[in-house]
């Protein structure tokens, strides 16, 4: 980590007003004023501030999470119903998990915009190899909560899910345990996916987007690789960045608050075993044709190997050059697999609307 400046014993300069010597008598305990790091100019705004919309999003999720958590039972019998109950009977209850899944949404797309701006950018070279790792497990994790929570609701679009999950399971063998009654038959799974997307899940995003945050600090923001290096860069103090980036977040709020007034998400009946009659999330549809080419059991593979490919590239791609002109086969095979998932997703959306 940088030195950090020393706050106590250094003599402070003579402050005025109440407000001034409440954060000096703060910051003489806390240290916060190690948080007006200098963050450039370049990033000053919103394409170079996605990871703050991202975790925005990831905050209106935990608060709108913590509140529907109090009226969902996560047992098969009464799950279903208790959304039903929360969204008709409870105060708010419709609105709060209308808001939880558009949140759900704007991480997942923000997650993903952040990931092509510091892809676009080369951010991601010496020294933040480690960051981007860190970001790419996040995003990993996004992915695995977008996931547990569409089986929570226990409709037939989160029972179809779930049913996928115990195939793919059986091929991790002993690894998929987990997933299966095996581990134990006194916990439904149900319940184990419960705790995972309320506990484990958002538990870990928190620990490494700390992680993530320390070392944003210690590496500072990357340059921009267009802008040359002369030194004399303008920059601002973190937490002036931080106030741009709060009202990006408030935007966000105000847009993701119309949209679950206006389009909340259906929840259909209790599910029926044995049919396959829904497609689960836009952000799933991808691998529908290796489903359907190569059996249900391909989807855990071509996973890994797209979240390996992304955790792999600042070891793949080690030269220094950071234009992306001068990056064309990186650039190529990035904007060939976007293109493919992007064709993929949209013919699913225009020849498949009730599942596969
Ligand atoms: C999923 C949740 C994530 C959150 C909440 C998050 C948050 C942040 C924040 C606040 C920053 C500071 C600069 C900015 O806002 O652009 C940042 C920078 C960074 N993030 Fe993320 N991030 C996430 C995911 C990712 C992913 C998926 C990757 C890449 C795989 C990644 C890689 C990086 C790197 C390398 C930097 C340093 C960028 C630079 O110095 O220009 N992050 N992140």
């Amino acid at each position: 980590m940088t030195a950090e400046p020393e706050a106590s014993d250094s003599p402070a300069a003579p402050r005025t007003g109440r407000w001034r010597r409440m954060v000096d008598a703060v910051d003489e305990r806390m240290g916060i004023k190690a948080l007006a790091y200098p963050v450039p100019e370049h990033a000053n705004n919103l394409t170079w501030s996605l990871g703050g919309v991202t975790a925005v999003a990831f905050v209106i999720l935990l608060v709108s999470g913590i509140y529907i958590t109090q009226y969902y039972t996560p047992i098969p019998e009464t799950a279903n119903q208790s959304v039903r109950d929360l969204v008709l009977h409870a105060w708010i209850g419709s609105f709060a998990r209308s808001l939880h899944f558009w949140a759900a949404q704007a991480m997942f797309v923000s997650a993903l915009l952040h990931l092509l701006r510091v892809f676009v950018h080369a951010s991601y070279k010496r020294p933040r190899e480690g960051n981007w790792v860190v970001g790419t497990l996040m995003f990993l994790l996004t992915y695995l909560a977008l996931f547990t929570g569409t089986v929570l609701k226990w409709d037939q679009e989160g029972f179809e899910a779930l049913a996928h999950n115990l195939d793919v399971a059986k091929l991790l063998g002993g690894l998929g345990i987990w997933f299966t009654t095996k581990l134990t038959e006194r916990v439904p799974i149900l319940l184990r996916l419960f705790n995972a997307h309320v506990v484990i899940i958002p538990g870990l995003i928190l620990v490494l987007f700390v992680l993530h945050a320390l070392l944003v600090k210690r590496h500072r923001i990357s340059s921009h690789p267009e802008i040359p290096a002369t030194g004399l860069e303008v920059s601002e103090p973190f937490t002036a960045h931080l106030k741009r980036v709060a009202a990006f977040g408030l935007v966000l709020v105000g847009a993701l608050g119309i949209l679950a007034v206006l389009v909340p998400p259906v929840i259909g009946p209790t599910p029926v075993d044995g049919i396959e009659i829904t497609r689960p999330p836009w952000m799933f549809w991808w691998f529908f044709p290796f489903e359907e080419w190569f059996g249900v059991t391909s989807i855990a593979v071509v996973i890994f190997a797209l979240f390996a490919l992304i955790l792999l590239v600042p070891f793949l791609d080690r030269s220094p050059r950071r234009r992306w002109q001068e990056r064309k086969v990186a650039m190529g095979i990035a904007l060939g697999i976007l293109l493919a998932i992007t064709a993929i997703t949209v013919e699913v959306w225009i020849n498949n609307p009730k599942g596969h």
